[in-house]
């Protein structure tokens, strides 16, 4: 296993479509512990194949258990409901912004040996699953939402809402 290096925002390789995966390969196998490692490594919640630089369809996220779900191919194949909420990405790191996401997503994907499986998302886990299958479109977060925070700022930010709802 090895750490990858997580690319940034301006870097070309993230606004492109990656494709689907044919090979349940051992290849595919590398990939997906590299991306297991290198997102507990950055501490985040998800992370895309794209974001390191290879252009295939495959996301890792992390559940409500805390368990890394490995999703290849991953679609969204329904979805409930609204929730705002912000949202950040490691390949934008320091910024943050308010983003409209489903309530609750269900994925179909495929499994490490090409098995389709569905898993049900609420909260920040369907958050999660949106955030990282637009990264297989080319798409960030950034695209969804009217301004960007700092996390000073965002900081503030929640000190004086929860400031605000206390009785
Ligand atoms: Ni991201």
């Amino acid at each position: 296993m090895a750490l990858r290096k997580i690319l940034t925002k301006g870097d070309p390789t993230l606004s492109k479509v990656s494709r689907p995966v044919i090979s349940f390969d051992h290849r595919l196998h590398i990939l997906l512990d590299d991306l297991k490692e290198t997102l507990v490594d950055a501490n985040g919640a998800g992370l895309a194949a794209p974001q390191v630089g290879i252009l295939r369809r495959v996301v890792i996220v992390v559940d409500g258990e805390e368990n890394m779900l490995e999703l290849i191919n991953p679609e969204v194949i329904s979805s409930e409901g609204e929730q705002d909420g912000f949202e950040g990405c490691l390949s934008v790191p320091g910024y943050w912004g308010m983003v409209k996401r489903p309530l609750k997503a269900r994925v179909r994907a495929q499994d490490r040996d090409g098995n389709f499986f569905e898993v049900d998302g609420e909260g920040i886990v369907a958050r999660c699953f949106c955030h990282e299958i637009d990264h297989l479109d080319g798409h960030l977060f950034t695209e969804h939402t009217d301004r960007l925070y700092t996390s000073e700022e965002l900081e503030e930010l929640m000190e004086q809402q929860s400031g605000e709802s206390k009785p």
